[in-house]
């Protein structure tokens, strides 16, 4: 359970971290392949290069995270993501892979306002997140088993 303090600093860190959005963006991508180049052949690379927007997946976790404390309510969207997901072959250990480059760039973007707490804030949210996905997912590969 996410303490209703870490819920109040992600949720009022968020619009901070979408006016950077780009940025974040491009950091997340760029690290991310270069450090775990495995993730790469799981992204739509066609889109990547032809200066399409990829799909912004840290901006898709910050919006996640500004639901936080009502993923009842966006239940359907977790479904269909988890449906896509399972398309692109997205595994459990994945997901720490994304979160530590989330983090990695919250912190290079945020700079001095990226503060402990504030970090800790997004990487226990993060977690319950990517539990939620987990979960879902393991579903959905079992169905279509
Ligand atoms: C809690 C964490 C995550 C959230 C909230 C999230 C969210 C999303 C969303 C909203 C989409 C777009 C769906 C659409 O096309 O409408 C998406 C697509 C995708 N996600 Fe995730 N995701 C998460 C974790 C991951 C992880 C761990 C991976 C694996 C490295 C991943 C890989 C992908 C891929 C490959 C696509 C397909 C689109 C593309 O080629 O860019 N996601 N995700």
């Amino acid at each position: 359970m996410l303490s209703q303090e870490t819920i109040n600093i992600v949720k009022a860190t968020v619009p901070a971290l979408k006016e950077h959005g780009l940025e974040i963006t491009k950091v997340f991508y760029k690290n991310m392949f270069q450090e775990n180049p495995e993730v790469k052949p799981l992204f739509n690379m066609d889109k990547q290069e032809s200066g399409e927007q990829p799909k912004a997946l840290a901006m898709s976790i910050l919006a996640a995270a500004q639901n936080i404390d009502n993923l009842g309510a966006i239940s359907g969207l977790v479904e269909n993501i988890g449906a896509i997901h399972c398309k692109a072959n997205v595994k459990p250990e994945h997901y720490p892979i994304v979160g530590k480059h989330l983090l990695k760039a919250i912190k290079e973007v945020l700079k001095d306002a990226a503060t402990d707490e504030v970090l800790n804030a997004w990487k226990e949210t993060y977690q319950v997140l990517a539990d939620v996905f987990i979960k879902t997912e393991e579903k959905i590969y079992a169905e279509s088993k």
